[in-house]
């Protein structure tokens, strides 16, 4: 029978439990796949740190670069992380010396994943990275594979558990952002420095892979990028009042023959599909031409859910499947065009914390008229002990730009009390 010779070079939580997976389910992998799966290597930083795996004296590498060099090595799986460092030198120097290479690393791929599938292209090897994007979610090989007969116009959704998970505790227990990142660290959902998780920066990347996929398209980096921070348990109230959810969204889409890309907190009906993923759950949406609607949703992090995709890459080599990185030759996929936002039309909730004094409602109304954005729905809470008031408007659809530039007027003006808001709200 077939062998194939694997060197993990990462143990970490995910590494460890791959390790352990794919020790404890060699045979039925070899009967699936027929071609048995031998780990050769290991190795991480630290070759004294205690894991709670057994490795073998001579499975480690004492240079994790040396996983690249060696003879019997067929593929090498890369969870180290990060865009740079390590990551970057292990995998282009795996692809050049014609190493097959597994990677769960969305920085790496959304940075240098163009380059890097034109080295296996050439070199005849696979570049996989399924689970670089929504964990057990296996939606590059839905891409891939499954929807191949489509022309894909939109694919959007939940690709940030973190994020999900504090979005949803606030509606739930109606806690603050802060209260709630707290518990979402002390439960293990939020790294100790979550930033990318926050600012929006790792649906970014997510969607940057997605996107490239489904328009068959290099990576492109014009993606308007908006995170959580600045959302608090008031605006979440409010959303609901008005029947909508707050998620973070990421967005990648084709209207009127132009391409977007954009990741914002986004109202949604409250009975839409997106509204119900609740915690640490993904979900991605694909409308495409002839298949329609599909909906996929799932775990979106931690080792177990990661596990499970990369060992669906791991079990696509060992068939001996060798697959373009991106669905397609590098020659194939095109130089696309995406769009700022800023000619894309929205409505959107914004919210202003003003001094309640005569005269404040109509400036903001003549600010809005002025920019040609029409108001749909206005709703004042005056809050008479603060001599303060909480306007909420919800627009028509109005040029993202406008919309921008309301908020850019109406934050300068003296009677505004802290920074206003400008949520986006998603129709479909
Ligand atoms: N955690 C998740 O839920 C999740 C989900 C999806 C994708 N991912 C991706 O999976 C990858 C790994 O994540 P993780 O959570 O397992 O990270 P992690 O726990 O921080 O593990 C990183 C591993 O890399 C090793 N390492 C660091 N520098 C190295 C070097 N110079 N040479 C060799 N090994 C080195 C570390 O060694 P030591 O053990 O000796 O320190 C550690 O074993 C990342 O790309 C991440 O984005 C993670």
């Amino acid at each position: 029978m077939r062998k194939l010779n694997i060197a993990i070079i990462g143990l970490g939580n995910i590494g460890a439990y791959l390790f352990k997976y794919l020790k404890d389910n060699k045979k039925i992998l070899t009967e699936k796949n027929n071609c048995i799966p031998i780990i050769k290597y290991i190795s991480a930083k630290n070759k004294n740190k205690k894991r709670n795996i057994k490795i073998k004296k001579n499975q480690w590498l004492n240079n994790y670069l040396d996983a690249t060099k060696k003879k019997d090595v067929d593929l090498i799986i890369e969870l180290i992380g990060g865009a740079e460092g390590p990551a970057k030198k292990l995998v282009f120097n795996a692809l050049k010396n014609k190493k097959h290479v597994v990677t769960a690393n969305k920085a790496l791929i959304a940075k240098y994943g163009d380059q890097l599938s034109k080295i296996a292209e050439n070199n005849k090897v696979n570049l996989e990275f399924e689970a670089s994007v929504c964990g057990g979610v296996p939606i590059i090989r839905l891409l891939k594979e499954g929807l191949i007969a489509n022309k894909i116009s939109k694919i959007y959704g939940i690709f940030n558990g973190t994020s999900n998970f504090i979005l949803s505790s606030m509606d739930t227990q109606n806690k603050n952002f802060d209260e709630v990142l707290l518990n979402a660290k002390k439960l293990g959902y939020a790294e100790s420095n979550p930033t990318n998780d926050l600012n929006g920066n790792d649906v970014s990347s997510k969607l940057k892979i997605l996107s490239s996929l489904s328009f068959s398209s290099f990576l492109n980096n014009n993606v308007f990028v908006e995170g959580i921070k600045d959302i608090d348990k008031i605006d979440i109230n409010n959303a609901n009042k008005l029947g909508y959810k707050i998620k973070l969204l990421g967005f990648a889409e084709l209207i009127n023959n132009k391409f977007y890309q954009r990741v914002h907190p986004t109202l949604i009906k409250k009975n839409s599909y997106v509204a119900s993923i609740n915690g640490v759950l993904n979900a991605v949406i694909i409308n495409g031409i002839p298949v329609g609607q599909s909906i996929i949703q799932g775990e979106g992090a931690g080792p177990a859910a990661t596990t499970s995709a990369l060992v669906s890459d791991i079990s696509s080599i060992l068939r001996g499947n060798i697959k373009f990185p991106f669905s397609l030759s590098v020659k194939e996929r095109k130089n696309l065009k995406f769009h700022s936002i800023d000619d894309r039309f929205f409505s959107a909730y914004l919210r202003f914390e003003v001094i309640d004094k005569p005269g404040v409602l109509s400036n903001i109304t003549s600010i809005f008229s002025k920019n040609k954005v029409s108001i749909k729905r206005l709703v004042q809470n005056p809050d008479k002990n603060k001599k303060s008031s909480s306007i909420i408007i919800i627009t028509h659809k109005s040029k993202d730009k406008s919309l921008k530039k309301i908020l850019k007027s109406v934050a300068k003006r003296n009677y505004i009390k802290i920074k206003p808001k400008l949520i986006r709200i998603d129709e479909s």
